[in-house]
């Protein structure tokens, strides 16, 4: 019961890691509000666990962030967690790349974070506490193909999430994971073949990783758990890499 009393806010809550983290946040004893653009997902997650809430939040809009954090705190009194794990991917070439797309990209992904520390970091430093954890991917760290979008936006958020542990510090720690292959709504249009055999398509993109298996979103909520957690006590500033052995081939 590491977040008995503890509140956690996760963005995209309404599906794949952000929703298996607010379960396991929960199942710890801890308070979640879900925030996600589908309202009605947050809130169907939300309705499973003991202690949440959940509201339509599109990450990008500062009025809306700004609405989600004073909503967690006079809900639940204070802050002690955050999830940013919103985002999405456009796979094209960069010739087919709208500008719109790319600042889009970027407004979720960078903006989301941004919008999320500068409505949340002030209330934390104040209490003297607070860990975050930022999704980042393995496209920050390896050469993908009509991806370069997407790497620009994971990558900036390995390298805010180590200045922004520096404006947390010393009291609010602040991490990002870099997960591989995750079996989510995320990864079944990009693997799916033509013949609709998701599973075989998940066989074939997972050939790309040393246990040779794409992972379940649990896999990605326990290690961010771990860095929400005060077992994370001296660890600040990094990126953990949940990929199966895949950027180290
Ligand atoms: N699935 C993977 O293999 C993988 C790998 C590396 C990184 N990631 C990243 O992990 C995070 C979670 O992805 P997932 O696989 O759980 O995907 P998912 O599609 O299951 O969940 C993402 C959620 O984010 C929400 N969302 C997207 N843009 C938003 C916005 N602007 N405002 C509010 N909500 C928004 C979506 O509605 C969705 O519910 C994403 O940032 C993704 O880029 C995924």
């Amino acid at each position: 019961m590491r977040f008995n009393g503890k509140t956690l806010i996760v963005t995209g809550g309404g599906s794949g890691m952000g929703a298996a983290t607010a379960r396991q946040f929960s199942d710890e004893g801890g308070s979640v509000v879900v925030l996600d653009r589908h309202e009605a997902n947050a809130k169907a997650v939300a309705a499973t666990l003991p202690r949440a809430i959940a509201l339509g939040v599109e990450v990008a809009d500062e009025a809306q962030v700004r609405n989600a954090v004073d909503t967690a705190v006079k809900e639940f009194g204070g802050i002690d967690c955050i999830f940013n794990a919103a985002g999405y991917i456009v796979v094209n070439p960069i010739e087919k790349y709208a500008p719109q797309e790319w600042t889009d990209m970027l407004a979720t992904h960078v903006g989301g974070v941004l919008m999320m520390f500068k409505f949340a970091l002030p209330l934390m430093r104040e209490r003297k506490t607070g860990s975050i954890v930022n999704v980042s991917s393995t496209a920050a760290l390896m050469a993908g193909m009509n991806n370069a979008p997407y790497a620009a936006a994971k990558g900036a958020i390995i390298s805010m999430t180590r200045q922004l542990a520096r404006e947390g510090a010393p009291h609010v720690r602040v991490n990002a994971v870099a997960p591989g292959k995750i079996r989510t709504p995320f990864t079944v249009p990009l693997f799916t073949p033509p013949n609709g055999d998701t599973e075989e398509g998940f066989r074939i993109a997972a050939q790309t990783n040393m246990q040779k298996r794409m992972a379940y979103p649990e896999e990605v909520a326990r290690p961010v758990c771990f860095l929400l957690s005060e077992e994370a006590s001296f660890i600040t500033g990094t990126t953990l890499v949940v990929d199966g052995g895949q950027s180290a081939l």
